[in-house]
């Protein structure tokens, strides 16, 4: 139930849960005035993976450039809140915004909105499409494979998630052990689509939970694959293994959305996270969903960390009352 709602709210917030720093101004929370992303994935590049101390010290030394950049055209005058990432995510990298942003909304005496990562993800549909609650959302990012329904701006409850790897962490894996660079799913994507789905991969079956993702099982099985290829002194082909991987990560995620989706009655599903860009799960879904469910896909430049996500949800959570007090604190990990 929104307390009150405010018309051309100008939210500025702040997004560093990860390997982006960055920060954005969103209106009415669907509306983009600015919008900038300083990505840090060619320092962790070098080293396979994020590195979470290189990662809070890059955002320290980032964050006011990229605010600063956010408020071009723009003063503080403009802003009405200030809205910040506050878990989940690496708590170096996270503790880096929530300080900032609290020293922002003090300084200006505006009011501080605490932004769960996830939620912001789901947010991001919100910027590029009519979506409105509610539906059946299913995050797919580096750190979580959620499946969620969403029954309100701010009203969320979790029914499947992954009891090991995420889906982005086993194509970041696969990827790394066929020698592409971080970020893996990116170069897994472009690899399929010369490939062919000549690998046979396991879609390994969870017990209990119905709707719970296990991406482990699969990625182990890819890594044996190439080692014994590699044993047997021949050459695994990278465009098939992509191809194979892909085919079957997104035959996983349809199959328990689907069902899950049905099972409780949505007609309407939504993808989000860093994962939701693949091309090839982005088509499977959309064949799938076909004369079935209407299928909402975030626009590709949404679907990676950003602040735009982060405003948009502030400003859903500033209209359902949700303002932080002056304790507020990080987290690594958090129930969405
Ligand atoms: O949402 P995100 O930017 O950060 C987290 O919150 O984790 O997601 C990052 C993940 C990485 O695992 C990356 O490899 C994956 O999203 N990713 C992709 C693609 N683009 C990014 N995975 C598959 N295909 C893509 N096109
Ligand atoms: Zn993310």
């Amino acid at each position: 139930m929104f307390l009150f709602e405010s018309e051309n709210m100008k939210i500025l917030a702040i997004e560093s849960s990860c390997d982006e720093t960055a920060a954005a101004i969103v209106e009415d929370g669907r509306k983009i005035l600015t919008n900038v992303v300083s990505s840090q994935i060619d320092i962790h590049k070098q080293y396979g993976g994020v590195v979470p101390e290189i990662a809070s010290r890059h955002h320290c030394e980032n964050i006011l450039p990229v605010v600063s950049q956010a408020l071009e055209g723009y003063s503080f005058e403009d802003i009405d809140a200030i809205g910040v990432t506050y878990a989940p995510g690496l708590i170096g990298a996270l503790l880096v915004g929530v300080s900032f942003a609290k020293g922002l909304a003090t300084a200006l005496s505006k009011p501080l909105i605490p932004v769960n990562h996830l939620q912001g993800h789901i947010a991001s549909l919100y910027l590029s499409t009519d979506l409105k609650p509610p539906f059946l959302a299913l995050i797919i990012s580096g750190g979580h494979t959620h499946i969620v329904e969403v029954s309100d701006y701010t009203k969320y409850n979790v029914i499947g998630r992954t009891r090991d790897d995420a889906a982005g962490e086993c194509f970041d894996k696969a990827a790394r052990a066929l020698g592409f660079p971080y970020p893996g799913g990116v170069y897994i994507d472009k690899a399929a689509v010369s490939g062919k789905c000549t690998y046979p991969l396991p879609k390994p079956k969870v017990e209990g939970q119905e709707f719970d993702f296990s991406f482990s099982g699969l990625k182990t099985a890819v890594l044996n694959t190439i080692h014994n290829t590699k044993q047997r002194g021949e050459e695994i082909n990278s465009n098939d293994m992509a191809a194979s991987l892909q085919q079957t990560i997104s035959d996983i995620l349809i199959d328990k959305t689907l069902k899950a989706a049905e099972r409780y009655n949505y007609k309407t599903i939504a993808l989000a996270g860093g994962v939701s860009a693949n091309s090839g799960i982005r088509k499977a879904f959309e064949n799938a969903c076909e004369n079935r469910f209407k299928l909402y896909l975030p626009e590709k430049k949404y679907c990676g960390d950003n602040a735009a996500m982060i405003a948009s949800q502030a400003y859903y959570n500033f209209s359902d009352g949700i303002i932080a007090t002056s304790d507020l604190n990080a987290y690594a990990t958090s129930n969405i």
